[in-house]
């Protein structure tokens, strides 16, 4: 598909439906990995059963809402491999509540990890992305339509869209990508608890008739990381089935 031999991404939320289909692919096209996430034994087993590659894998513990654990992964990979190629943002929070149901606590930790996570990963893998590097930020398609029951969801989606197109002239000069993608309606974990109470009006308000698979979403992911998109800077790929249009 795309060659990222050699190259070292890392990944938070790691031991995530869409960051583990993107994980294995990144695997199954020569990237050494940093794979990062809360549970440290949960990664280690997924780890453990992607299949043998020449290129190496090392697993941290991140919480990333918290800034130094953040820091210690990305000077890992600093450690291990001497800089970063691919940054890709996976780890997601997605509650549903309505917004005079959230309390405070509520906002601050959806915007932590939705928000303030990739605020963190981002500025402390900046310094070591190297020449013809590439940051994806996965969005949602709740950052430009709104979500249901998840506005505080939807609001840090929208920020990393903005947040990501003002990378841009940051690291352009440096000779580094940063692109979003958006996914839609895709079946992961995540996920579960909407489709089982609205999956068939999601299905027959999709044109495509189906939820996405995980996989569908890594694909796009990697054309982003890799050096067909060398040209690609700025955009936000949809991947949604037709359900939304921009
Ligand atoms: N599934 C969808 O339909 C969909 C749609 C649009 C966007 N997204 C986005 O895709 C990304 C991956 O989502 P997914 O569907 O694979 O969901 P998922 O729930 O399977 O994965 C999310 C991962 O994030 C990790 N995580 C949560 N809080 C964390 C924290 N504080 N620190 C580190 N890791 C943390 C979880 O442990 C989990 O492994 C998320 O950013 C999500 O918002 C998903």
């Amino acid at each position: 598909m795309f060659d990222l031999a050699g190259k070292v991404a890392l990944i938070t939320g790691a031991n995530g439906g869409i960051p583990r289909a993107t994980a294995a692919l990144f695997r199954r096209l020569g990237a050494h990995l940093v794979l990062t996430d809360l549970d440290p034994a949960a990664l280690d087993t997924f780890a453990a059963a992607l299949p043998e590659a020449q290129a190496r894998m090392v697993t941290a513990r991140v919480d990333v809402t918290r800034r130094a654990d953040v820091d210690d992964a990305v000077a890992l990979a600093g450690r291990e491999f001497g800089g970063i190629d691919i940054l890709v943002t996976g780890a997601g929070l997605y509650v549903e509540q309505e917004v005079t149901a959230m309390s405070d606590d509520d906002w601050r930790r959806t915007i932590g990890v939705n928000l303030d996570g990739v605020f963190y990963t981002c500025r402390a893998a900046m310094p070591l992305l190297r020449r013809g590097g590439s940051v994806v930020n996965i969005a949602s398609m709740a950052g430009h339509r709104g979500s249901v029951r998840h506005a505080h969801y939807a609001a840090c989606k929208a920020a990393v869209l903005g947040f990501t197109r003002s990378l841009v002239h940051e690291l352009s000069p440096r000779g580094v990508r940063a692109n979003c993608v958006s996914p839609g309606i895709i079946a992961t974990p995540m996920t579960e608890a909407i489709m089982a109470q609205n999956g068939a009006a999601l299905i027959a308000a999709t044109p495509m008739k189906r939820f996405g698979t995980p996989e569908e979403v890594a694909s796009v992911i990697a054309f982003l990381a890799s050096d067909a998109a060398s040209f690609v800077t700025g955009e936000t790929i949809h991947i949604n089935g037709g359900i939304y249009m921009d």
